[in-house]
C-alpha cells in the first residue's frame, strides 16, 4: 500500500515549498492539486467564462482534460495535452481558481485523478481538502498555516520576483478574500481534519517545518 502525506492549509502558508522538499527527501512524488485547479481556471479564462456563472463553469470544465507528468521530479500539468505550468501562477488565474474550485463539477472532475495518483505512488499531496475529502485515510495529515500578514508578505515577494505589478495591500486583500471563499464554500471547504497535525509556520523557517514533518513521519512509520 502506498504512503500518502496530506498537507492542507490556506494560500501562502508554504505548502508547496514544504511538500516539494519533503517529497524530494523521501523519494515520493509531489502532487500539487492547486496546480490542477489552476489549469482548469486557466482554461475557463481562455474560454471567456464568467467567474460568477456557476452553471457555465460546470458545463465548460469537462472540456479541460488534465494530466500530470514528472520531469526531473517537477510536476508538469498538461491541459488538453499542453504544458501550462508557466501560465497558471498569475493573480488572475489565482482568483478564477478560487472561484471555479467552489463548483462541485470542477472538484469531481479532478477527484479521481488525485486519488489514482495516491493509489499508485507514495505521495506528498497538498491542497485544501486532501486530508478531509481526497485522502481521508492518508498515512499522515498536516494542516500548515501562518498569519494573514506573513502569508501576504510571502506571496508579495514571490509575485514581485516574477515581475508582476502588485501592491502589498492588494495581495493581502486577495489572500483574505480567497481564504473566505476557500473556507466557506459548501463543497469540500478548507478546514483542518480532526486527525491533522497543526503547524503554524509564521515564525518558522522551511527547514524547521520540514524537521517537524520528518519527526512526525518517524513516529508514524513508513511501513
Ligand atoms: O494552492 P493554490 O493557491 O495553488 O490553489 C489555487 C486554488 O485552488 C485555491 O484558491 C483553492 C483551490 N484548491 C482547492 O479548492 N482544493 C485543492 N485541493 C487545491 C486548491
Amino acid at each position: 500500500m502506498s504512503f500518502n502525506i496530506a498537507i492542507d492549509g490556506p494560500a501562502g502558508a508554504g505548502k508547496s515549498t514544504i511538500a516539494r522538499k519533503a517529497a524530494e527527501m523521501l523519494g515520493f512524488i509531489y502532487v500539487d492539486t492547486g496546480a490542477m485547479y489552476r489549469a482548469i481556471a486557466y482554461y475557463l479564462l481562455k474560454e471567456g467564462i464568467d467567474p460568477d456563472n456557476t452553471e457555465a463553469i460546470a458545463a465548460a470544465c469537462t472540456g479541460a482534460d488534465i494530466e500530470i507528468r514528472y520531469e526531473d521530479g517537477e510536476q508538469i500539468v498538461l491541459l488538453n495535452g499542453e504544458n501550462v505550468n508557466s501560465y497558471i501562477r498569475t493573480e488572475e488565474v489565482s482568483i478564477m481558481a478560487s472561484r471555479s474550485s467552489a463548483v462541485p463539477e470542477v472538484r469531481q472532475h479532478l477527484l479521481e485523478l488525485q486519488r489514482s495518483l495516491a493509489r499508485t505512488h507514495d505521495t506528498v499531496m497538498d491542497g485544501r481538502d486532501i486530508g478531509t475529502t481526497v485522502l481521508p485515510d492518508a498515512s499522515l495529515k498536516i494542516y500548515l498555516t501562518a498569519s494573514d500578514e506573513v502569508r501576504a508578505d510571502r506571496r508579495y515577494a514571490e509575485l514581485k520576483e516574477k515581475g508582476e505589478q502588485v501592491s502589498y495591500e492588494d495581495v493581502l486583500k486577495d489572500i483574505r478574500e480567497r481564504d473566505e471563499r476557500d473556507m466557506n464554500r459548501s463543497v469540500s471547504p478548507l478546514r483542518r481534519a480532526d486527525d491533522a497535525h497543526l503547524i503554524d509556520s509564521s515564525y518558522m523557517t522551511p527547514e524547521e517545518v520540514l524537521l517537524e514533518i520528518m519527526s512526525l513521519i518517524s513516529s508514524t512509520g513508513t511501513e
